[in-house]
């Protein structure tokens, strides 16, 4: 069966809420920043099969990695997002391959729905980039490095949810190509007590995959949050747009023209 042409005419698109309701209702599977076989080998040190741990998913879309995390034995998962039709799909799919203990609902990762430390293990892949994607164009701020305030208001929104509804040792794991240098400081803010590593995954261009434990801040940490990092030059930046999945490859070219 031919592949629906789902990619926007421009990236900005991507920002549009319409946009993926439209997308998911002809497109049936893609995976944002590889699939779970990719990162495997990354998750398994940090979840528990057959326990009760819990885990959240922010921005699911029509990704498998809750079914593959399913099957690795996480019962206890609960899946968002923002577009019913993704929701929906994804809940029809789950039935189907009878894996109906996942819960999946419709919900605002800026507004999470969750009482105080409710999970184990929050994940996003490819979502909180869409926050800052704007930042990511050039649009608007102009400057990765300056980033717009709307953004940073809704990436802290994000990650206070986040840091909220995790239990006191929970885990955040954020998989992305956004560099360190660019997310460390948003995830470094004195207000949040996890601990920060990354690991990268990928062949040719890498993948960050970032883990967060809540409660294990050390001092040095927190003396490396007043650090000036070294900013790499545009060139690379651009290097990493430019190795990014198509999708953003094509927009970016399509965004100078
Ligand atoms: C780049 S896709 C990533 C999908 C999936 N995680 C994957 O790895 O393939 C971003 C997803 O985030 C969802 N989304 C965008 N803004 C959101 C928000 N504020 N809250 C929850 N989901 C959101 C979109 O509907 C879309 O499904």
């Amino acid at each position: 069966m031919e592949k629906p042409n789902v990619a926007p005419s421009t990236a900005l698109a991507y920002l549009d809420p319409h946009y993926w309701d439209e997308r998911f209702s002809s497109e049936e599977h893609y995976e944002w920043f590889k699939d779970y076989s990719h990162f495997q080998h990354l998750i398994q040190p940090h979840i528990n099969p057959n326990s009760s741990s819990s885990l959240l998913e922010l921005g699911c879309g029509n990704s498998q990695l809750c079914d593959q995390l399913y099957n690795d034995g996480i019962t206890q998962i609960t899946c968002i997002d923002l577009s019913p039709v993704a929701v929906e799909n994804t809940h029809k799919r789950l039935l189907a391959k009878n894996c109906k203990d996942i819960k999946v609902l419709v919900a605002d990762m800026l507004d999470l729905p969750f009482s105080n430390e409710s999970f184990d293990v929050v994940i996003e892949k490819g979502t909180m980039n869409i926050l800052n994607l704007k930042d990511v164009l050039f649009v608007d701020s102009g400057d990765p490095w300056n980033p717009h305030p709307a953004t940073v208001n809704k990436v802290m929104a994000m990650l206070e949810g986040v840091h909220r509804v995790l239990k006191p040792d929970g885990i955040f794991i954020s998989i992305s190509f956004g560099q360190p240098h660019f997310r460390r400081p948003l995830f470094e803010d004195p207000k949040f007590t996890w601990s920060i590593e990354w690991n990268t995954f990928g062949d040719g261009f890498h993948y960050f995959f970032y883990t967060l434990k809540k409660g294990r801040r050390s001092l040095v940490d927190h003396e490396r949050c007043g650090e000036i990092l070294e900013k790499p030059s545009i060139c690379l930046f651009q290097e990493e747009l430019d190795n990014e999945d198509f999708l953003f490859r094509t927009n970016v070219e399509e965004l100078g023209s």
